[in-house]
């Protein structure tokens, strides 16, 4: 699969485990199971992809000028998601779990919507026929 196309498929992945979530969050105690399991699906997406992207995609357009910036705000983005991700791991699911998980994918929701509108584009453009490569390279990571 292309790459842009890639990362987009695994955005919306995301967005839909968050939808999920969403809609068992207001019963953390009755759904607290459910919540584990889904928590643990949410966090091995985000890590993959984050990981596919920090080791392969931003790295190949960290140093063009139209770009840089937009990377380097980024990876902050990325730390901040598995510094939320550390303390999630940490604590039982909650209310307190369920407003920082909620902090989590507020954080993720406005960082995907970066990349798409604003990152993406860019990079599609300094990459040109590269973009291929690095899309294989981030597939087999995941395999
Ligand atoms: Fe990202
Ligand atoms: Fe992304």
């Amino acid at each position: 699969m292309e790459l842009f196309d890639m990362l987009r498929k695994d955005h919306e992945n995301v967005k839909k485990l968050f939808g999920q979530f969403d809609a068992m969050k207001d019963e953390p105690e009755k759904k607290k199971k459910e919540l584990e399991k889904l928590y643990g699906e949410i966090r091995k997406e985000l890590q993959m992809h984050m990981e596919g992207e920090e080791k392969f995609f931003y790295p190949a357009v960290r140093n063009a000028e139209q770009t840089h910036e937009d990377v380097l705000e980024s990876i902050e983005e990325h730390h901040v998601v598995k510094l939320l991700l550390r303390e999630l791991d940490r604590i039982q699911v909650s209310e307190k779990w369920v407003a920082k998980l909620s902090v989590m994918k507020e954080n993720v929701l406005h960082h995907i919507s970066e990349e798409e509108e604003e990152l993406f584009e860019k990079a599609q453009e300094i990459l040109g026929d590269r973009a291929k490569e690095i899309g294989r390279q981030i597939s087999s990571m995941k395999h």
